[in-house]
């Protein structure tokens, strides 16, 4: 029985370039929720996508000698193929230039216009093309764009509105009643703090380009790429068209996971528009940090971009999943570097968790021939490891439903340590060489495989690929029942289960060689 439904959205994506390691973070880190909450018994819907439209792909495109949809199509075609390398198991992927997702935006733009929320004026300001936006004189950083701090351009250009500057109480008093709407709570400060400043009504067409989709009542205008984008969530369910059984069943959403970037747009804007067209909220908007480099910003100028597929190539895409799960803390900034990445690699995959099954499998095969028998009543140590292993799956629960996914994946590392510890501490090696000792090896070793199977459940979500290689060593490839996460409780794995070595789970990286 489905304990709900779950719905959970990444952002969608600028087709301006090939996608790079921060990107991926975001929509990595959405597939492990996405899977967590399937694994732990929700309804789940996963949309990820792309964001076609905009000057900046229109002049792109032209430099390349291509029409802006054969440009976003090969770009949106690299997308895909890199969420299949990484094993994204998304139920959609949707893209603005399609036919469902343009009906639902000039809908939303006629509407918003007969209520009178849309109106007509011009407006004039600092433009950065690359960054699609518009900026007041005060917000440049000595006169060039504060976030990305290319010039800008003054733009004068006749312009619809939407009237945001209407709503901000009711969003105001909604903040305050929903005071978990938006995550982690220094991004909810900052956000009321930007409200109360005083919104500005939003500009929300533009008429120096044509990439993009018309509005429907003054062709001329094309729709600002931020209403455009943010209608992708509920596009995508069909919203407004006669198959919406997918919006009706999923929406409000339950997350949209997005980069701090982009937040005020998720949480002021898109709430805002969806107020004003009265229809529900999502539940949550939860802000995660970057992943940063030394020497600040990747970004394709600078000519450090760090390509995810050369990684996925070099390590897999299991340890680079689990590298950048386990890297940035909720809602702060990491930095990546590869030498980082080789040395969680070695630590927590290779020494101890992979390690931690090869060294048993092979005690278990030289001293058992690899037969599990029923383990005897347990001594203190013995306890000490199993409240451990029941214990951590309500915490990984816990940290992975606040999204605290570093938190999570930690706690599963503590188990694993534990067990290794565990291992030491009761040296099965020495327990071997005395035949009186026969029953405590075998409680021992059962133990260690109990825990092994305990994390290796916890573990899918981060590493979806690890079970097809863990349960056939284990010798429980054929019983989906001990996979699960209501099997996570303690001596399921049966009398007579036969373990076997198998290929080595993460190699170890040689350091020196980087
Ligand atoms: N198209 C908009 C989003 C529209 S959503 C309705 C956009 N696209 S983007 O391609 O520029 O960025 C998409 C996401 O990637 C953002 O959430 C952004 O924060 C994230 N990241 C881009 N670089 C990143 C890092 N270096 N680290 C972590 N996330 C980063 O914005």
């Amino acid at each position: 029985m489905s304990k709900g439904t779950f719905y959970i959205t990444t952002p969608i994506y600028y087709p301006s370039d090939k996608l790079h390691i921060g990107h991926a973070y975001t929509t990595v880190a959405a597939d492990a929720i996405a899977r967590f909450k399937k694994l732990t018994g929700y309804d789940v819907y996963f949309l990820t996508g792309s964001d076609e439209h905009g000057q900046k792909i229109e002049r792109t495109a032209k430099e390349k000698g291509k029409t802006p949809q054969e440009y976003v199509d090969k770009i949106v075609a690299g997308f895909k193929h890199l969420w299949a390398e990484l094993n994204v198991d998304y139920n959609d992927f949707i893209r603005t230039t399609e036919e469902r997702h343009k009906k639902v935006v000039k809908t939303f733009f006629q509407q918003l216009y007969e209520q009178g929320d849309i109106y007509k004026s011009s407006y004039k300001g600092w433009y950065c093309t690359p960054c699609e936006t518009f900026f007041t004189e005060y917000q440049l950083e000595e006169g060039k764009c504060p976030d990305c701090g290319r010039e800008v351009e003054l733009l004068e250009e006749e312009s619809y509105f939407f009237r945001m500057s209407k709503y901000a109480d009711r969003w105001l008093k909604f903040i305050e009643e929903n005071p978990d709407f938006i995550q982690p709570d220094t991004r909810r400060n900052e956000m009321v703090s930007f409200v109360k400043q005083g919104l500005e009504d939003l500009c929300v067409s533009r008429t120096t380009f044509d990439w993009g989709i018309r509005v429907p009542f003054d062709p001329k205008h094309v729709v600002y790429v931020w209403v455009d984008a943010l209608t992708n969530y509920i596009s995508a369910l069909g919203y407004g068209s006669d198959n919406d059984q997918l919006y009706q069943k999923y929406w409000p959403a339950n997350v949209h996971l997005v980069g701090k970037d982009i937040m005020r747009f998720h949480t002021i804007i898109w709430p805002i528009m969806l107020m004003a067209l009265n229809l529900p909220l999502p539940k949550k908007v939860v802000g995660h940090g970057w992943l940063l480099l030394e020497g600040g910003k990747m970004s394709k100028s600078k000519g450090n971009v760090v390509d995810p597929l050369v990684l996925i190539d070099k390590y897999g895409a299991d340890a680079v999943r689990y590298y950048l799960l386990r890297e940035l803390p909720f809602g702060s900034d990491g930095y990546y570097s590869e030498e980082a990445l080789a040395k969680r690699i070695n630590n927590d995959l290779a020494n101890d968790y992979g390690n931690l099954l090869s060294r048993t499998a092979s005690m278990l095969v030289k001293y058992q021939q690899g037969v599990l028998q029923k383990p005897q009543p347990q001594g203190e140590l013995d306890e000490e490891l199993i409240n451990l292993a029941l214990e951590t799956p309500k915490v990984v629960e816990d940290y992975m439903n606040k999204l605290q996914i570093s938190a999570a994946a930690e706690a599963i590392g503590k188990l694993v340590a534990r067990a290794n510890k565990y291992l030491e501490e009761t040296a099965p090696w020495s327990l071997a060489k005395d035949e009186a000792q026969a029953e405590r090896l075998n409680t021992v070793l059962y133990n260690v495989i109990e825990v092994m199977r305990f994390a290796t459940v916890m573990l899918t979500p981060f590493m979806p690929n690890i079970p097809e290689k863990v349960w056939p060593q284990m010798g429980i490839e054929d019983k989906p029942e001990l996979h699960s996460w209501e099997s996570l409780r303690w001596g399921q794995i049966p009398a007579g289960t036969v373990v076997q070595r198998g290929e080595v789970l993460f190699p170890r990286i040689d350091l020196s060689k980087l």
